[in-house]
């Protein structure tokens, strides 16, 4: 197995039947309408009336309404067990997609818009990997077509030095945790589920964080450049206290 295959299969097999029932919760937390409806608003905006590509189309969070809004979307992923939670949902005909790697894999058609959200660029382990997925992007864009990317600011400005765990979040019956790898640029987000009378149920996703003018070289060198950076998908101010921004990466107009 080549090292670029390992670290994909490295992070796939979080992605199961039990994380994918789990992931998926209906008008609550990330599916929620005030999370949700934004998000398809924007990407809608973006798409300017053509066809949209979701990378890591996941259960179809964001790819089943905007296709319900009419924007023709087709999606790639990797875990099967994902496609069959989002196919509870949404036909073939509605929401097709390919089961692949999302740094590699060709769709037919045109699409003016590309789109990869909730920080799952960061899903991909290695600095050529993240550059493969943005030559991805521009692969299936014409001259003027848009790549989206949702990603969250690394929190190290939090790590006091010596420490290399943070708990992101903490509430009744659960505990959020990263742990870094500052040399290789790497985290493990730690998701610990508490429930009376069962073992702690412990969910790992290891990702490779990013700084957003890294971001920007990477769309750089697979020929974007940088349209809109906010905060959030409603427009907020990108400021050096954000905690996460919405990129908008654009190839250059036709001659
Ligand atoms: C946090 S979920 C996001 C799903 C969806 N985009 C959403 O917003 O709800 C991450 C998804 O990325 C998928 N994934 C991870 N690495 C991938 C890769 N290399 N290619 C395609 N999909 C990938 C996982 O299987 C999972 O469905």
């Amino acid at each position: 197995m080549a090292d670029t295959d390992r670290t994909r299969t490295e992070a796939a097999p979080v992605w199961d039947a039990e994380m994918a029932r789990s992931y998926d919760t209906p008008g609550e937390g990330m599916f929620a309408p005030e999370k949700v409806d934004p998000a398809v608003a924007r990407l809608t905006e973006l798409a300017e009336g053509g066809a949209a590509l979701e990378f890591a189309v996941g259960t179809g969070r964001i790819a089943v309404p905007l296709a319900e809004g009419g924007v023709p979307v087709t999606g790639i992923e990797l875990s099967v067990a994902m496609v069959e939670r989002l196919r509870t949902k949404a036909d073939e005909d509605t929401v097709p997609v390919v089961i692949g790697d999302m740094a590699t894999t060709r769709v037919a058609g045109d699409f003016s818009l590309v789109y990869l959200v909730y920080n799952t660029v960061s899903n991909l382990l290695t600095q050529a990997e993240q550059v493969e997925c943005f030559r991805n992007a521009a692969r299936h864009l014409g001259p003027g077509g848009r790549f989206v990317v949702e990603l969250g600011v690394p929190s190290l400005r939090r790590l006091p030095p010596g420490q290399d765990g943070l708990v992101f979040a903490h509430r009744d019956g659960y505990v959020g945790l990263d742990t870094f790898d500052l040399k290789h640029q790497h985290l493990v987000s730690h998701h610990i589920s508490f429930t009376k009378g069962r073992e702690p149920r412990v969910i790992r996703v290891k990702q490779r964080y990013i700084w957003p003018a890294e971001l920007d070289l990477m769309a750089h060198i697979a020929g974007f450049e940088l349209e809109s950076r906010h905060a959030d998908w409603q427009g907020s101010e990108f400021t050096g206290d954000s905690g996460s921004h919405v990129s908008v990466y654009r190839l250059p107009d036709a001659d």
